[in-house]
């Protein structure tokens, strides 16, 4: 029997403030799929809903309609499973200020009751890769934007998940750091197969990492394909030209 996907959706719906002046549809009727080992990228613009939809798929909110499935669990019904299993780069960090690089991976991988021991190999490794070895001792308090964010990268990394999210990992991170950054990602799929679905409002970045995307727009999911495919269908010269004709409705010639 073959495997199911690694992430699925059937008509997921979240409306915030429902009945509510101030009532948005974040999410619309999502149907969505994604296997093992993809690299996937969820594109849109400001608002059209990538974060509503992972915190959806990590358990942290409720849909206010249909379903959501990571690794073939109910994300309503098994939160504990999946929290062992899949990490998450917040857009808006969790980092703890007051701990030093190393401590803040440790610290981390220490509340799934990885041993400490593990943890720093782990730790090791993990910030050689950030190129944050020599910065490793310092409180992150006095560590730059980026710094914060290669730190929150070598944090999701640490539990070794089997599904990885991340929202927005190079935003504010230089050109070197989010070579470094995709150069993690692209490894961690290719060589271990893990499931990689993360956010960025970079395109070229998109082109370079994802095997398929989805672009959502205003909470719907307007289109999913691989870059290559989505430029055929719509018969545009690159992906910007489909994001941008998908979300502003001008110069899409396809469907
Ligand atoms: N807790 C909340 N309460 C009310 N509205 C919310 C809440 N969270 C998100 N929204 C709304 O849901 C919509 C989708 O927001 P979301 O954060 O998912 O967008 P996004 O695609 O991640 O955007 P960005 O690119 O700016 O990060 C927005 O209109 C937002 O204002
Ligand atoms: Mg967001």
């Amino acid at each position: 029997m073959s495997e199911g996907p690694i992430i699925r959706t059937e008509s997921l719906t979240k409306i915030f403030e429902e009945g509510k002046k101030q009532e948005v549809t974040a999410l619309n009727d999502v149907n969505l799929e994604i296997g093992r080992g993809e690299v996937f990228g969820l594109l849109g613009p400001n608002g059209a809903g990538k974060t509503t939809l992972i915190r959806i798929l990590l358990g942290l909110l409720t849909p206010t309609k249909g379903k959501a499935y990571v690794l073939g669990k109910d994300v309503e019904k098994e939160k504990q499973y999946i929290r062992q299993r899949a990490a998450l780069l917040p857009q808006e960090a969790g980092i703890y200020e007051l701990l030093t690089a190393r401590e803040n991976l440790v610290f981390y991988g220490g509340l799934y009751g990885i041993e400490e021991e593990e943890l720093n190999k782990r730790a090791d490794r993990l910030l050689e890769i950030v190129d944050l070895k020599d910065r490793e001792d310092h409180l992150v308090k006095g560590f730059s934007g980026g710094m914060k964010r290669k730190v929150l990268v070598a944090r999701a990394l640490i539990i070794e998940p089997e599904v990885v999210f991340l929202d927005e990992p190079t935003t504010g991170v230089d050109t070197i750091g989010a070579r470094v950054v995709r150069n993690v990602l692209k490894r961690l799929s290719s060589e271990e197969n893990r499931t990689i679905i993360l956010t960025t409002h970079d395109l070229n970045e998109v082109s370079e990492l994802c095997d398929r995307v989805g672009i959502l727009n205003k909470g719907e999911l307007v289109a999913t394909g691989k870059p290559s495919q989505l430029e055929d269908k719509f018969r545009a010269a690159n992906l910007e030209e489909v994001f941008t004709g998908l979300v502003t409705g001008e110069g899409v010639y396809g469907e």
